[in-house]
C-alpha cells in the first residue's frame, strides 16, 4: 500500500475539517485532507439559514444570551463551558469569515445582515432576536467556498475522492489512517501524528432526511469499530421543515423571515404548542407538534404533511395581528431575494411556487447531537472521566462536544464548525510540533482491506439497497421523532436481522475495483447498521424524554436520574457485536453552578434546569 506522511490528516472537506486545516496549516503543520467528495461538495455546502454570532447588528444581543439559548435548547445536557465558548468565539469567527471575503448580506447600515431563528432570544428568553448571519439562504456554501479558498492559498494538501475506511491505533495512540482511492480502487495509508475526523453525521440511517447520500457517519463509524466509545447517540434532530416525501431541508429561515406553519384547519396550529415563540420554538417542538397535529387528523389530506407559508399576502396578515412594524412587511422581491434557493427547489422538485402557494413539509432527519467525544479542543475522548486518545482529534458533526445537548439549536452547526474546527486546528499544530512519529505497524490496513474483498467476494441473496431500505424504515418508525420501549425494542430487533444478513448473505453486482459505487455503498451501510444500532440501544436505555429524544412511556424530563451523557462502545464479532452503554460522563453545569458560587437566588439563575417545554 501506499504511504503518505503528512503531520496532520483531516478527514472530511466541510467547514469543520477545512477550518481545523486552516489553523493547523497556519501554525506551522504540513497537512493533508482526505475527502471522499470534491471539498465544495461536502455537506456543509447545504447549510441555509445563517450562522449564530451575537453580533447585535439589528437588535441587542449578546454571548452570554446565545450561551443560555444553547443550553435551553439543548435541554441542559449541553455542556455549559462549551457552549460559553461556542457563544464567544461565535462573534469573532464571523468576523473573521467575512474578512476572508465571505460575501453576507447586509444590513440599511452595511453590516452584516441577521435574521431570526428558532430559540434565538434576547435576555434570556425575553424575546427573539436576529442573531443568523446570512448570505441569502446558501450561507453553508459560501462558507465552503471561502474556507477551500483559504486553504489552497495555505498549501494545504487534497486528496479528493479518497474514503478514509479505518483508523490506525498502535498502543493507544493514533497513528494515521487508511483510505481507498475511489479512481482506483487502491488502498493507501496515511501516516500523522495527528488524524482529525471531521465526517460529518449519518442522517441516512433514516429514510426521510435532510442528510446527502455521503451522510454515512464514516468517521464515527470507525472509531466505533476501534473501541472508542460514542456520546449522545440517542439525540438525533428531526428538522421541522423538509420538503414532503424527499426531506430536503427548507430552512427555518423561511419561518425567520415570518413563514408560518399551517394545518389542514387552516389553523396557525403552533400558537397552540409555543404560544410565544409560535413557529420559532425550537425545532424539537415544532417538530413534535406537525406530529401531534398528523396524529390529531389535522395534516394535508390526512397524509403527515403540513403546510409551510411564506406568501407575503399570509406574512403580512399575522405580521400586522402582531403589530409588527410595517417596515417588517415583506414583498414578493423580499422573498425572491433572500430565499433563492429554496424557491428554486420547490419550483424545481415540487412544481410547487412558493411566492404564490404554500409548501409541503414534514419533519426530516437532520442532525447527530451525538458523536465521538472530545473536549473543547476537539482533542478525542475516551472514557467517562475524559481521558483523550493522543493524536485523534474530531469536530462537527461527527463530534459531541458537547455542545448541542439533546437538541441542536438552528445555526449553531455551522458556529460549530468554524468554532471548534479553528480551536482543533491549532491544538494540531502545537501537538505535532512535539509529538514523536508512532511507527506503522506491519500489517496496517490489511484488516480493513479483508473485510472490503469480504464484501466484494459475498455471495448470498441480500443486497444492500434492500437491506438499506429496510434499515430506513425501522429506523424511521421505531426510532423517529416519538419512540417507546416497544418501537425501541422492534427496531433492535429490525437491525439485528439487517446486521446478521450484511455480515452472512450480502452480494453487490459489481465486482471491479475503479469508482466501484456499489462496493462503496455496501461499506457504507455498514457504518450506517452500526450507528444505527446504537442509536437505538442508547435511546432505549434512555428512560426520560429530553430535547429530541420523546419517550411516550417516559415523557417527562428527569433530571435526578438522566442528567448525563450516554456512552456507548462496541467490541467482539462484527456480526454480532458486544454493546457496552453507560450514563457515567457527567453535564457539564459549570454556568449554573457559578450562579450558585455567586449567591444568586434560584430565580436569578439563568443556567438552572427548568421546566422543559413540551
Ligand atoms: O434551517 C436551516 O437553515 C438549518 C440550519 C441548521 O440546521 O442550523
Amino acid at each position: 500500500m501506499k504511504v503518505h506522511k503528512h503531520d496532520a490528516i483531516i478527514i472530511g472537506a466541510g467547514g469543520a475539517g477545512l477550518m481545523a486545516a486552516l489553523y493547523a496549516s497556519k501554525g506551522g503543520a504540513d497537512v493533508a485532507v482526505v475527502s471522499k467528495l470534491y471539498p465544495t461538495r461536502s455537506h456543509t455546502g447545504t447549510a441555509q439559514g445563517g450562522i449564530g454570532a451575537a453580533l447585535g447588528n439589528l437588535d441587542e444581543d449578546k454571548p452570554i444570551y446565545h450561551t443560555y439559548d444553547t443550553v435551553k435548547g439543548g435541554d441542559y445536557l449541553t455542556d455549559q463551558a462549551a457552549a460559553k465558548i461556542l457563544a464567544e468565539n461565535a462573534v469573532d469567527a464571523v468576523i473573521e469569515l467575512e474578512h476572508m471575503g465571505l460575501p453576507f448580506d447586509r444590513t440599511s447600515a452595511k453590516r452584516i445582515s441577521q435574521r431570526r431563528f428558532g430559540g434565538h432570544t434576547r435576555n434570556f428568553g425575553e424575546e427573539l432576536v436576529r442573531r443568523a448571519c446570512h448570505a441569502a439562504d446558501r450561507t453553508g456554501h459560501m462558507i465552503l467556498q471561502t474556507l477551500y479558498q483559504q486553504c489552497i492559498k495555505n498549501e494545504v494538501s487534497f486528496f479528493d475522492e479518497f474514503q478514509v475506511v479505518d483508523m490506525i491505533v498502535v498502543d493507544g495512540v493514533c497513528a494515521g489512517v487508511v483510505a481507498i482511492e475511489l479512481g482506483s480502487g487502491e488502498f493507501h495509508i496515511f501516516h500523522g501524528k495527528a488524524s482529525f475526523f471531521a465526517t460529518g453525521g449519518w442522517g441516512r440511517c433514516w429514510s426521510v432526511t435532510s442528510n446527502a447520500h455521503s451522510l454515512t457517519g464514516d468517521g464515527a463509524a470507525i472509531a466505533l469499530r476501534r473501541g472508542l466509545p460514542l456520546e449522545d447517540m440517542e439525540f438525533f434532530q428531526f428538522h421541522p421543515t423538509g420538503i414532503y416525501r424527499m426531506g430536503i431541508l427548507i430552512t427555518e429561515g423561511v419561518r425567520g423571515e415570518g413563514g408560518v406553519l399551517i394545518n389542514s384547519q387552516g389553523e396557525r396550529f403552533m400558537e397552540r404548542y409555543a404560544p410565544s415563540a409560535k413557529d420559532l420554538a425550537s425545532r424539537d417542538v415544532v417538530s413534535r407538534a406537525i406530529y401531534l397535529e398528523t396524529r390529531a387528523g389535522r395534516s394535508i389530506k390526512n397524509r403527515g404533511y403540513v403546510h409551510l407559508d411564506v406568501r407575503p399576502g399570509t406574512v403580512n396578515r399575522y405580521f400586522a395581528e402582531e403589530g409588527r412594524d410595517r417596515g417588517d412587511f415583506i414583498d414578493d422581491a423580499t422573498i425572491e431575494r433572500k430565499l433563492p434557493d429554496i424557491l428554486d427547489f420547490c419550483r424545481t422538485y415540487l412544481g410547487v411556487d412558493p411566492v404564490h402557494e404554500p409548501m409541503p413539509v414534514q419533519p426530516t432527519a437532520h442532525y447527530a447531537m451525538g458523536g465521538i467525544p472530545t473536549n473543547v479542543d476537539a482533542e478525542v475522548v475516551i472514557d467517562a472521566a475524559g481521558a483523550i486518545m493522543p493524536g485523534a482529534y474530531a469536530a462537527g458533526e461527527t463530534a459531541c462536544v458537547s455542545v448541542h445537548g439533546a437538541n441542536r439549536l438552528g445555526t449553531n452547526s455551522l458556529v460549530d464548525l468554524v468554532v471548534f474546527g479553528r480551536r482543533g486546528g491549532m491544538k494540531v499544530a502545537e501537538y505535532v510540533k512535539g509529538a514523536d512519529w508512532v511507527a506503522l505497524p506491519g500489517d496496517a490496513g490489511n484488516e480493513i482491506r479483508a473485510e472490503f474483498d469480504r464484501i466484494r467476494g459475498g455471495s448470498g441473496a441480500s443486497r444492500p439497497g434492500e437491506l438499506r431500505q429496510l434499515m430506513q424504515q425501522t429506523m424511521m418508525e421505531n426510532v423517529g421523532v416519538f419512540r417507546s420501549e416497544e418501537t425501541l425494542q422492534q427496531g433492535i430487533d429490525d437491525l439485528a436481522e439487517l446486521r446478521d444478513r450484511f455480515h452472512k448473505d450480502l452480494q453487490i453486482d459489481d465486482k471491479s475495483r475503479v469508482f466501484n459505487t456499489d462496493l462503496m455503498e455496501a461499506w457504507e451501510l455498514g457504518c450506517l447498521l452500526d450507528l444505527a444500532d446504537v442509536t437505538a440501544r442508547a435511546a432505549f436505555e434512555r428512560k426520560e424524554s429530553r430535547g429530541a429524544h420523546s419517550r411516550e412511556d417516559f415523557k417527562a424530563r428527569d433530571d435526578e436520574n438522566w442528567m448525563a451523557h450516554s456512552l456507548v462502545s462496541m467490541s467482539g464479532e462484527m456480526s454480532a457485536p458486544h454493546f457496552e452503554l453507560n450514563f457515567d460522563r457527567k453535564v457539564d453545569l459549570s454556568l449554573w453552578e457559578e450562579e450558585i458560587a455567586q449567591g444568586l437566588p434560584e430565580d436569578q439563575q439563568k443556567f438552572r434546569p427548568i421546566e422543559r417545554v413540551y
